[in-house]
């Protein structure tokens, strides 16, 4: 197998004439853990499903695993696991009746489905809770579930549609071990979409941003950033009043940061760090004192600013250029 996930071209059209999917190309190598990122809308979970054979492209072809979508698609299910976005789960039974029934399903024998069904149980912290009906779960167990669910044939290939949102921050910490470690340990090729950047630079190696049906932007966390530029000098002048005068002082350094908070001045510093020193010397020069001083260094929010023009759904700015990282948007 040359590539776990090879897409060229892929649509999904709708009735309407509403191109969900507009002519995605995708490469991602067997142990690779890619980031699939975008907004509300943009196609993450149309381009999920079409590449895990629960949806027929209009156009262009994919494989996973080896194996084409549309002709192979049995082969492709054996060789993969899904946790939808919304999957729709019995409430009533419990997190083991579940496990055992998805091991039915994949045709393992009964004591495979028991010694399958303890191990993954153990693996994402649910022994305690293996007996409770499921529709007592927390979001977290629930999504530690799906994730469990979708290992009982142990895939080489994952796809994971939004695996932590509406998660408190421990239960997101706690998933993301998780992926790191089947990822590290089994060899797992994860593709995960995310509307969280700070998810994706976390966890993967590298990144797609998704915006309308397209990809907009692809690389590793680190090559998206250094597309943005330099690092931005955002300061707060302990006189509200002096708000442009610092501007023109920084643009003489760097270009403008239009995106900043109120009440701040921005400029982008080539030579980052290095030249901050010099920076609030030409500021004092003007007779302007700082209340506060950032360094901002270019996060994936900023790239995807600079790509789309908008921020993502619950970035919506406030402490600093681009300062999207902790902001939980729930949707569930
Ligand atoms: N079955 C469908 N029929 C018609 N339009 C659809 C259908 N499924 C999705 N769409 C539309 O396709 C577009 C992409 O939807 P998709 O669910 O792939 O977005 P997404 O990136 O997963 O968004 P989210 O972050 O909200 O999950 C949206 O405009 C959506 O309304
Ligand atoms: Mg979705």
């Amino acid at each position: 197998m040359n590539e776990a996930i090879l897409a060229e071209g892929l649509v999904r059209e709708f009735k309407g004439g509403i191109r969900a999917v507009d002519g995605v190309d995708l490469q991602v190598r067997p142990g690779e853990v890619y980031g699939f990122l975008g907004p509300n809308g943009a196609g993450k979970s149309t381009t999920v499903r079409m590449l895990a054979t629960l949806l027929r492209p209009t156009g262009g072809s994919a494989t996973v695993a080896g194996f084409d979508v549309a002709s192979e698609a049995k082969s492709v299910r054996r060789s993969i696991g899904v946790a939808l976005q919304d999957a729709a789960i019995d409430p009533f039974m419990t997190g083991r009746e579940l496990l055992h029934l998805q091991g039915v399903l994949h045709g393992l024998s009964r004591a495979e489905c028991r010694s399958t069904a303890d191990r993954l149980l153990d693996r994402v912290g649910l022994t305690e809770a293996a007996e409770r009906r499921v529709g007592t779960y927390s979001g977290g167990m629930r999504r530690r579930l799906d994730l469990a669910l979708a290992l009982v044939h142990e895939p080489v290939v994952l796809f994971l549609d939004e695996p932590t949102t509406g998660l408190d921050p421990t239960s997101r910490l706690a998933l993301w071990e998780e992926v790191r470690r089947l990822n590290t340990e089994a060899g797992t090729t994860v593709f995960l979409t995310t509307q969280y950047l700070e998810e994706a630079d976390q966890l993967a190696g590298r990144v797609g941003i998704i915006d309308g049906g397209r990809i907009v932007a692809e690389g590793t966390p680190q090559q998206l950033k250094a597309e943005v530029g330099d690092p931005a000098l955002v300061i707060t002048p302990a006189d509200p009043e002096r708000r442009d005068a610092a501007q023109e002082v920084l643009v003489r350094f760097g270009p403008e940061v239009e995106a900043r908070p109120p009440g701040t001045a921005a400029a982008r510093l080539p030579g980052g760090a290095a030249r901050v020193a010099e920076a609030v010397r030409a500021l004092d020069e003007a007779g302007i004192s700082t209340a506060s001083l950032d360094l901002h260094q270019p996060t994936l929010d900023d790239v995807f600013v600079a790509k789309t023009g908008r921020r993502l759904e619950g970035h919506g700015g406030g402490e600093s250029p681009a300062a999207g990282r902790g902001k939980r948007g729930r949707r569930r």
